[in-house]
């Protein structure tokens, strides 16, 4: 299981690498998925401002694309003073594989702790076969 100075020196790679020449508001998201992989995330900015997209679900794209659903953490990394929670649409993307997944948004030496199930308590949700959780509806 990887250990918190792991997943922050990855979420430092993958935010160096962010693509934020509109807002200048870098940000890097670690998710790690139940067997303990990491799979990273940057956001990725476009002259539309409209068609951003966030650090977070690059993130969670990347781990479904390699085969994960179900997560034990998400770290964000970003620059600035004040840790970040994530977005209301990242919130329910995530809620869709893990909700109430852990958060740590780490901004310079703050650190501030959520639960997904906090920031976003009632999720829209459709029973699937696809959830880790199983169901009965449709894929
Ligand atoms: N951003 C994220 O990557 N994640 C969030 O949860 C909120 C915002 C990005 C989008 C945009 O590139 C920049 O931060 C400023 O909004």
């Amino acid at each position: 299981m990887p250990g918190i100075e792991e997943i922050l020196a990855v979420a430092r790679e993958v935010q160096a690498r962010a693509y934020a020449p509109y807002s200048g508001f870098r940000v890097g998201a670690v998710l790690e998925a139940e067997d303990g992989t990491l799979h990273a995330g940057c956001n990725v900015e476009n002259a539309s401002l409209g068609l951003t997209l966030c650090a977070e679900r690059g993130a969670l794209v990347a781990a479904v694309a390699g085969g994960h659903r179900s997560f034990r953490r998400l770290v964000l990394l970003t620059d600035g003073e004040k840790a970040v929670p994530p977005c209301g649409a990242c919130r329910a993307v995530l809620a869709e594989f893990s909700p109430d997944l852990p958060i740590l948004s780490v901004a310079g030496e703050i650190r501030m702790e959520w639960t997904l199930g906090e920031l976003l308590p009632l999720p829209f949700r459709l029973a699937s076969p696809g959830r880790p959780e199983g169901g009965a509806g449709r894929p």
